[in-house]
């Protein structure tokens, strides 16, 4: 039974497995984002099925497990690892008793309590009001608080909803208003960075891979980093010095990247992506002691293609090192890897002990120097397109060959 005087509230977890690759089992992924939101995880319920009911997403029988085993734990809410859509969570409140999210609404939150540029709260705003105009959900109190004046409590009869949607509707304009003009003092301190052609470097990678650890590593700040989600949502940029290549290059620090990331968000995050998509090289940190670091690659990939990044020259950085059993060490610390067909170089390092950072400091200084000599405007030309392989870097232990 659980403390239900908790501050965090007590939620059940619900994952259905339609049959895609690597189903995450235990929710693990579900879990870290609920806490990351302040909710406590009491319960973890999986099932199979072949497709989604379309009125209540899971079969009616369990629905009525789902409701036992919430109402057994005590719980205050029910969390989906999927993409609900409003029916089908209207009609699952209905059938629980309990507020059910979605992983969704759930990334949103979490987008919306870590925004710190004014641009950054501007787009989660946008996305999160889109959100709710297709649902009008009354009852996440962080939601109704911040949006001021579109909550409310109980259960709204037309008029109110149709005044909600009305209000919504408004504040979607008027939030896109402000961050075009936003935006446009952005791009103005772009090229500003540009005239100055420094070499500018950006740390991509799934959430939780261990960006802001390396990068505080390498540049010696204290960007934020915890094990939470998308502990960093705005683009954080500072200096490295390379000594090896005796010269400054710019290193930026981005949003980590997930699966399912909403596809508001990802437009909503846009402005700080975008950092990604103008950078010379992008490190993509992975953290290869994930057992679905693969699916976690495939992933960053997809979203860096759909932000226009995809071309841009990619070191791959396989990080916790330390946290890698005996076997599943690499045997040389650096090599060449097909990913997505793609050949890539990659460096394996621990952000948290130090180890493979000279390497990667010595990479970084090559690639620069590289681009020194080739000129400001011309990237450094060290990707190819080849045809789809089965060495997949980790596996491969004589990358180096
Ligand atoms: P987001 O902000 O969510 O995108 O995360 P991130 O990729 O910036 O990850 P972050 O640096 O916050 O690290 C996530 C967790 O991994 C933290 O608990 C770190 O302490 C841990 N971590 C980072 N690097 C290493 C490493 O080299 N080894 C081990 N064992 N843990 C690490």
């Amino acid at each position: 039974m659980n403390d239900t005087t908790s501050e965090h509230p007590a939620a059940v977890l619900v994952g259905v497995d339609f049959g895609v690759p690597h189903f995450d089992d235990e929710l693990e992924e579900l879990g870290l984002l609920a806490e990351t939101a302040g909710l406590h995880p009491v319960a973890r319920l999986t099932c199979r099925r072949k497709a989604p009911d379309a009125a209540l997403f899971v079969g009616s029988g369990k629905a009525e497990e789902i409701r036992l085993l919430a109402e057994s734990e005590g719980a205050q809410e029910v969390l989906f690892d999927q993409a609900l859509s409003p029916v089908q969570q209207r009609n699952l409140e209905r059938a629980i008793g309990l507020p059910v999210n979605d992983r969704t609404l759930l990334i949103l939150e979490i987008f919306a309590q870590r925004a710190r540029s004014h641009e950054g709260k501007l787009q989660v705003e946008l996305a999160r009001l889109q959100y709710l105009s297709t649902r009008l959900v009354r009852r996440w109190s962080h939601l109704e608080r911040q949006q001021g004046g579109i909550g409310g409590r109980g259960g709204p009869g037309e008029t109110q909803i149709e005044l909600d949607r009305r209000m919504i509707g408004d504040a979607i304009k008027r939030t896109k208003d402000r961050l075009v003009k936003v935006k446009r003092q952005r791009q103005t301190q772009r090229r500003l960075r540009e005239r100055r052609e420094t070499f500018a470097i950006s740390l991509v990678g799934y959430t939780n891979a261990g960006k802001s650890t390396l990068f505080n590593a390498l540049v010696k700040a204290r960007a934020y980093a915890a094990d939470q989600l998308f502990a960093t949502l705005d683009t954080t940029t500072r200096q490295l010095y390379l000594g090896e290549a005796g010269r400054s290059v710019s290193l930026s620090d981005t949003v980590g990247f997930i699966r399912d990331l909403p596809h508001g968000l990802v437009e909503a995050f846009e402005a700080t992506l975008q950092e990604a998509a103008d950078a010379d090289l992008l490190l993509h940190v992975v953290d290869a002691a994930n057992p679905n670091f693969h699916e976690q690659m495939a992933e960053v990939q997809r979203v860096l293609h759909e932000i226009g990044a995809a071309e841009v020259p990619q070191l791959v950085v396989f990080n916790k090192l330390d946290a890698l059993s005996a076997e599943r060490r690499p045997r040389a610390l650096q090599g060449e890897m097909t990913h997505l067909g793609r050949r890539l170089d990659h460096v394996f390092v621990s952000a948290r002990s130090g180890e493979g950072l000279p390497l990667l400091r010595a990479e970084l200084a090559r690639r620069v120097e590289a681009a020194a000599q080739a000129g400001p405007a011309i990237p450094v030309p060290d990707q190819r397109l080849v045809s789809i392989g089965h060495n997949d870097g980790l596996h491969s232990r004589d990358t180096d060959e």
